[in-house]
């Protein structure tokens, strides 16, 4: 769907799916729910070869989304930066998430919203001629690092390498520019490593595969101001410092302030808030008197605890 053919479409309201009907995981694409081995896009679909795609995860635990709002809004931002259009208002796709959700029957769910540039006609080459092609899905809820690993310690690697410039992909647009991201995963698997963090061009600390980076220091949260994706557990891990008292400062953060932190932790919706026990295999100082790290349990706690606040809350109806 380009933007220009959309302002003649009528929105299709999908039709509810029957509870449970797709145990285990279910997908909604051609404007229809289905089993996961229904999935399937064209592989010259631009999303494929040019990384030509937008995407969004949102999470259910104990059948709940979370911040599910948040979600949709920051995913019809990137759609709009990326002159990208589904044919759903955000009621529509919320009703499409929460379908994907009750028809897999899963109480603890990793749920994705995608939109596709799609393939443009035949010999062309605009990226305005391509139908778009929206997809989401529901699948059981996918950890960054399980939770024997979190208490055994994570251990985070810093690349040398430079996340992708944000003057070159915006990274506040969930993408999947992940090169960068990935070769980064391979020094650290390869070096016994539990996973990784990119630089920027300045050496700042950016960003990991899927996930955003906190230091603690002498009380005091720190958390890059640029070149990430604004999380959504990020924000969260933000409003919480507010809530609870804690000083927070959102600025550059150099490799050094993170080597030489107190505490270290990274959010990501696939886990929340996650304590950091080593930098690439060298304990952190408070490390193992005091693990994880005052500032990190509360706000572990804290993250886990919202999950309970109806204001943030969007429960799944899974009756037949
Ligand atoms: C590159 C990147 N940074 C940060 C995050 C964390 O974002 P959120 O807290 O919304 O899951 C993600 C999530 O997948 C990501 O892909």
């Amino acid at each position: 769907m380009s933007i220009s053919s959309l302002a003649s479409v009528e929105p299709v309201v999908p039709k509810a799916p029957a509870a449970n009907q797709f145990e285990g995981g279910c997908v909604f694409i051609d404007g229809a729910y289905a089993p996961l081995s229904e999935a399937k896009i064209s592989m010259f679909d631009w999303g494929f070869t040019r990384s030509d795609v937008t995407y969004d995860v949102a999470t259910t635990w104990h059948g709940s989304f979370f911040r599910l709002d948040a979600h949709i809004e920051r995913f019809f931002v990137s759609l709009k930066k990326m002159n990208l259009a589904i044919q759903y208002d955000r009621d529509a796709l919320r009703d499409i998430l929460h379908g994907c959700v009750r028809a897999s029957g899963l109480q603890d769910g990793y749920v994705a919203m995608v939109c596709t540039r799609g393939v443009p006609p035949k010999g062309a080459r605009d990226p305005r001629q391509a139908q778009n092609r929206f997809y989401a899905y529901a699948l059981p809820y996918m950890w960054i690092a399980s939770r024997e690993k979190q208490l055994a310690g994570i251990d985070l690697h810093i690349s040398e390498r430079q996340r992708i410039s944000p003057a070159s992909v915006d990274p506040t647009i969930k993408n999947y520019h992940w090169m960068d991201l990935v070769q980064s995963m391979f020094d650290a698997y390869e070096n016994g490593h539990d996973t990784s963090c990119v630089v920027d061009a300045d050496g700042n600390i950016t960003e990991g595969p899927g996930f955003n980076v906190f230091a603690v220091k002498d009380g005091v949260v720190y958390t890059a101001d640029r070149g990430v994706l604004e999380g959504i557990s990020r924000r969260t891990a933000i409003e919480l410092c507010g809530s609870l008292g804690i000083p927070l400062r959102v600025a550059p953060m150099p490799v050094a302030a993170l080597r030489d932190a107190d505490e270290v932790f990274i959010t990501s919706s696939g886990g929340g808030v996650l304590p950091i026990a080593k930098i690439d295999g060298k304990p952190l100082p408070r490390f193992p008197q005091q693990f994880p790290g005052p500032i990190t349990t509360r706000l572990y706690d804290g993250y886990w605890a919202m999950h309970d606040d109806p204001a943030f809350s969007d429960p799944v109806d899974y009756r037949a």
